[in-house]
């Protein structure tokens, strides 16, 4: 838009705008009526499980694929007949397509050989571009000379080097082992804060996305589920998917009883419950469930209770895993489902044997109630899996 008379300047138009993007393929609806923004210099994840149309949305917005519905624009202005390297757009992909037959120095420079830039420039550019991803001194190796690491910062490096206005990556850091992963997220944060790019990156890494986002969105099954900051997405899920998605959750089948002003109760096996619900168009009478994070249940050792709800439970397994203690525990009166719980602090406790009965408590604010997935009924109840990646 154009400023009016002169006196009230329009905010810059966001680096890119989305707006009510589909994509089908034949009878696959890989992203349906996906719309957001992003403003200049965030940093956005694009989190989700395998097959929810991750690839496909940043494929559109890169330009090699067109959408079947909606308009993308970058910069403020429509890019539909844009051709990629027009859109001033760099790229890593998890196959990093690095050329083996030359140097790392050479692999970065290639982009602005087809750019035109002139030859010193391109020379102190590559210097610059091999300092900020740690890599000086390695310019003149070939890529199998590198380690994985190294190639990866490579990418890095000649996906920024012709200063693009957006960076997408398509889980770049996939293929790296879990140490490396966490180190090139951090190192990777550090660059693209330094540079100030605008980026959006591709993961199914729960924890990638909640350490190195301004924003994060979960999709799933083309759509748009919740796009927050990271401390709303885990604090403040929208829905069931989004609470069992990040985190490690136990969700309690059952049936909602009254709801009022962000709070409700709830039937569960043979006792009601009371917990927190955001969707008011929640009926009581309606099939529910109620997510609890393990690190909210814990075992309460006096005999106290103000503020919390407590049952009575069986620990069926402990698993030890370095710095904290994982629990599945039974507790009758909820029924069959196993409830998992984290002890964060093993040194400070006693730890539990399988048969020892305990009580467990949270607090009600913990228990978030989500209208029950009519589609995944066998789902119901099951802790999902921890690690998404
Ligand atoms: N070229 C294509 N032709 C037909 N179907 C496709 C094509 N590309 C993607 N799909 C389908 O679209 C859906 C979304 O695929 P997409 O690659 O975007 O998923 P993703 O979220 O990136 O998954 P992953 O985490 O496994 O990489 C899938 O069902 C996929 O099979
Ligand atoms: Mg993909």
């Amino acid at each position: 838009m154009q400023p009016r008379d002169g006196q009230t300047a329009e905010k810059a138009p966001p680096m890119v705008r989305v707006e009510k993007v589909s994509k089908r393929f034949d009878s696959v609806l890989a992203v349906a009526e996906v719309d957001f923004t992003l403003e200049t210099g965030a940093f956005l994840t694009i989190l989700g499980p395998s097959g929810c149309g991750k690839t496909t949305l940043l494929r559109m917005i890169a330009g090699f694929i067109e959408p079947t519905a909606g308009e993308i624009w970058i910069h403020g202005r429509p890019v539909r007949d844009l051709p990629p390297y027009r859109r001033s757009i760099g790229m890593v992909f998890q196959k990093l397509a690095l050329f083996p037959h030359m140097t790392a120095a050479q692999n970065i420079a290639y982009p602005l050989r087809m750019r035109g830039f002139p030859r010193d420039e391109i020379a102190g550019r590559v210097e610059r571009y091999l300092r900020l991803v740690r890599l000086e001194g390695l310019g003149g190796r070939r890529i199998h000379e590198l380690s994985g690491g190294q190639q990866q910062r490579v990418a890095i490096a000649r996906a920024l080097v012709f200063e693009p206005d957006l960076l997408l990556l398509d889980e770049p850091l996939a293929a790296l082992d879990r140490k490396l992963r966490q180190e090139m997220q951090l190192e990777f944060r550090r660059i693209q804060k330094e540079l100030g790019v605008t980026t959006v990156n591709v993961t199914h890494d729960q924890r990638e996305a909640l350490v190195m986002s301004d924003r994060v969105m979960v999709m799933d099954a083309g759509r748009i589920q919740q796009m927050a900051v990271p401390e709303t997405v885990y604090h403040r899920p929208e829905n069931r998917f989004v609470a069992g998605f990040l985190g490690l959750t136990n969700f309690l089948p059952g049936q909602l009883l009254e709801s009022r002003a962000g709070r409700a109760r709830l039937r569960v096996g043979a006792l009601t419950l009371a917990g927190t619900i955001a969707d008011p168009s929640i009926l009581p009478g309606t099939r529910v469930e109620a997510a609890l994070r393990a690190e909210r249940l814990r075992i309460l050792e006096e005999a106290t209770g103000e503020g919390w709800e407590v049952v009575e439970a069986e620990i069926l397994e402990v698993v030890f895993e370095g710095e904290r203690l994982v629990y599945s525990a039974r507790a009758e009166a909820l029924g069959e489902v196993p409830l998992r719980f984290v002890d964060a602090d093993p040194l400070r406790h006693r730890r539990h044997r399988p048969g020892e009965r305990v009580r467990l408590g949270w607090r009600p604010s913990d228990l978030m109630i989500f209208r029950a997935d009519p589609e995944a009924p066998t789902r119901i109840g099951q802790p999902e899996r921890e690690d998404n990646g």
